[in-house]
């Protein structure tokens, strides 16, 4: 059997990993074609190297654009890949652009798509990720929901085949990796840090750093932080921020450390050791649910509400009242805390890289695994 892989972005490349792994260990050699959309080290490479993934087909260096402009881009540059390599499957994994290039190149060459962390919606179509889910979801065959509320989530919208509950491959990775951070990252040291005395901070999602208004209320919110914090920035906010003549005011705030993107076992110790996590990430809601950190997500709406109901997760928006509010209460009340911190994981065992290479492996087998007419 000959699966490829599409992927582009960080967290694609972090969450497909498992099942890149889960085929080599059942004897069976990927197609890897990288479409580019990522492309600073530390944004693409950095997860190759540490998570294994040396042996890329194809590199397409898309790069960045608009969202036609990456998503056409994409789509011409994976269909002549697909057009010579005909794989029996192509998979892919979330809602990026390069998600539904794959989806749409390949379903029209008649090669199934195979759609990992499926069935997600945040119900707001004003997110090019919302577009990109839904699409991927009706171009796919065979769907990989990570939960049930996923799969009622494409019951609802009558797709009800091919549908299977396998977990989210974001714990297989926490699981992989979260020891080796732990022993070989010295991301603490580095900048001084305390277990438990930093709160962690990520932003990067279109509505909150494309519009002056948003990027603003955010930067007063880390302006009014009462506790050391952290943040990783991604180099979209860096450059709106530097844009919209924000730059200065946030490097100056005191007690906020700001630092380029980090490797992914930098990043899962800082988070594994923070106080709390603030962030508008999607992976990072799942991560810190699993790891037992509490999280603040910076957005009004989320696609992964079973955090939210699970106790761990707490939608605060760019309000900065209830952002701090929420922070402080964290700090004073305990029991709040550690309610927050153990919440239960909705994500599943850390096998779901396993089921999805089972499966896809039984139905090719079966000559299940094509284009339904
Ligand atoms: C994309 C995904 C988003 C995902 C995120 C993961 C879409 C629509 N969005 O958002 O769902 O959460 O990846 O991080 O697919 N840039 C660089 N270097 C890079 C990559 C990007 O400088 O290596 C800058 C460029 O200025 C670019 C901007 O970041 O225009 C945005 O990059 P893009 O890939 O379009 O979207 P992300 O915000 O990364
Ligand atoms: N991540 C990382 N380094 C960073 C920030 C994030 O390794 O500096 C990892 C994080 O652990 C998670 C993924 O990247 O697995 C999340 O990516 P991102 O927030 O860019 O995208 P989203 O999940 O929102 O699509």
């Amino acid at each position: 059997m000959k699966p490829a892989f599409v992927f582009g972005t960080r967290p694609e490349i972090i969450k497909l990993a498992p099942v890149i792994r889960a085929f080599e260990e059942r004897g069976v050699k990927p197609l890897l074609i990288h479409t580019g959309q990522h492309y600073d080290y530390e944004m693409s490479r950095v997860f190759l190297e540490e998570l294994e993934l040396d042996g890329i087909d194809y590199h397409l260096e898309v790069g960045s654009g608009t969202q036609a402009e990456q998503t056409g881009t994409a789509m011409i540059k994976i269909e002549r890949v697909l057009m010579d390599e005909r794989p029996d499957v192509t998979l892919v994994q979330g809602d990026t652009n390069t998600v539904l290039a794959g989806a749409i190149a390949s379903v029209k060459l008649k090669i199934p798509v195979a759609h990992v962390e499926a069935g997600l919606r945040s119900f707001d179509r004003t997110m090019p990720e919302e577009i990109n889910r839904i699409l991927a979801d009706h171009a796919s065959e065979v769907l990989f929901a990570p939960t049930e509320e996923a799969r009622r989530n494409l019951e609802r919208e009558g797709i009800t085949e091919n549908v299977y509950v396998v977990g989210n491959t974001v714990v297989d990775a926490v699981l992989q990796n979260a020891e080796i951070a732990e022993k070989k990252s010295d991301i603490l040291e580095r900048f001084g840090l305390k277990p438990k005395e930093y709160v962690l901070i990520t932003a990067h999602r279109a509505e909150n750093t494309d519009s002056r208004e948003n990027l603003t209320k955010f930067v007063e919110i880390l302006e009014a932080l009462p506790i050391k914090a952290i943040y990783p920035m991604h180099p979209r906010t860096r450059n709106r921020l530097k844009e919209f003549g924000l730059w200065k005011r946030i490097s100056s705030i005191e007690n906020l450390i700001i630092t380029k993107p980090l490797g992914y076992l930098d990043f899962l110790k800082l988070e594994k050791n923070a106080f709390a996590i603030m962030t508008d990430s999607g992976g990072i809601q799942e991560e810190s649910i699993i790891l037992n950190v509490p999280c603040l997500t910076l957005r009004y709406n989320t696609e992964r509400p079973e955090t939210v109901t699970a106790g761990g997760n707490v939608l605060v928006g760019l309000e900065k009242e209830r952002a701090l509010g929420y922070l402080q209460r964290l700090l004073k009340d305990g029991e709040f805390y550690r309610k927050m911190a153990e919440a239960p994981n909705p994500f599943g065992d850390g096998r779901a890289g396993e089921r999805i290479a089972q499966i896809l492996l039984e139905l090719h087998e079966k000559g299940e695994l094509k284009v339904r007419s």
